[in-house]
């Protein structure tokens, strides 16, 4: 069983001017525990839409969503689907509620009704987990983007969900902060083994996940691994999104007469592209 199953799901707003306005048209995916998955795709193709219904904050005009085998659409069991899909915005000032650090990662627990004991636990675990520990009594509005945005996935961790969904995490970020929040996604999954969505418009960030799927227009586009997906070069260009700069890179000077014999996905691996085209000349 999938961790995450949606199965022909459609999904529609009310809009007050227009009426229901349909922005997911038959979406099927499986998202396996254990998973470090990048979901790109332009704005508005409906990657935030599906951010929601994976932690049952939107319920499937159509079709259904299983998280862990139980349905989204079941009322009695909302909480259980919140206790496993923990989801983190992309503003951390939208997220960050209390005065102080410790109590704002204790509000996730306290909603889902973790006991006060146990969470004083989580708490300090989860601090240390995102290396903000020594902010523990520090508000959190005078902290940095980075460091914010940290607290913010600490109070998803504290709430121990075994899948965390985080939704254009560092793009109010500066690279520093994009750097800490990278280092510790990665960590959950390596380490914990904590089931990752990443919704990103950086390509570099994508580059580190295991698997890509690519959304376009209320659809899935292209589903693989990064290496698999960004070799396509010309494919994702008709749909107008990135690449790699590095893929950039050797697809323009392959354009202009010069194939370095492959796609890289970083900057390392263009210059071993580099190094060895030199060598054969
Ligand atoms: N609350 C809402 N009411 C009506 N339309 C919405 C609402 N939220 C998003 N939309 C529309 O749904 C589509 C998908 O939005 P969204 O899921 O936010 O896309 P993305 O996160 O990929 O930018 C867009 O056309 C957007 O305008
Ligand atoms: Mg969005």
């Amino acid at each position: 069983m999938s961790f995450i199953e949606a199965q022909g799901v459609r999904f529609s707003y009310e809009t007050e001017d227009a009426g229901k306005k349909e922005v997911l048209h038959g979406i099927d995916l499986k998202i396996e525990e254990g998973e470090f998955v990048a979901l790109l795709g332009h704005n508005g193709c409906g990657k935030s839409t599906m951010a929601k219904l994976f932690n049952g904050m939107l319920l499937p005009s159509e079709g259904r969503i299983l998280v862990d085998g139980i349905d989204t659409l079941d009322e009695q069991r909302q909480l259980d689907v919140r206790r496993r899909v923990g989801l983190v915005l992309q503003n951390p000032d939208n997220q960050l509620v209390a005065g102080v650090v410790e109590e704002d990662v204790a509000f996730g627990p306290e909603n889902l009704g973790v006991p006060p004991l146990e969470i004083r636990k989580r708490v300090d675990e989860a601090l240390k987990a995102v290396d903000m520990y020594h902010y523990r009594t520090h508000a959190p509005h005078k902290l940095s983007g980075g460091q914010k945005q940290r607290v913010a996935i600490a109070g998803v961790i504290a709430m121990e969900t075994r899948c965390i969904v985080l939704d254009e995490p560092t793009a109010m970020l500066d690279p520093r902060g994009r750097a800490e929040v990278m280092d510790t996604i990665k960590k959950l999954n390596r380490e914990k083994g904590i089931t990752i969505v990443l919704i990103t418009h950086y390509m570099d960030e994508a580059v580190q996940a295991g698997r890509v799927v690519v959304m376009d227009s209320g659809s899935i586009l292209m589903d693989g691994g990064p290496r698999e997906v960004f070799a396509q070069v010309e494919r994702l260009k008709r749909h107008a999104l990135d690449v790699p700069q590095a893929t950039e890179l050797c697809y323009r000077l392959k354009a202009a007469g010069i194939d370095l014999g492959g796609a890289p996905l970083s900057v390392e691996e263009c210059l071993e592209l580099f190094r060895s085209k030199l060598k054969t000349q």
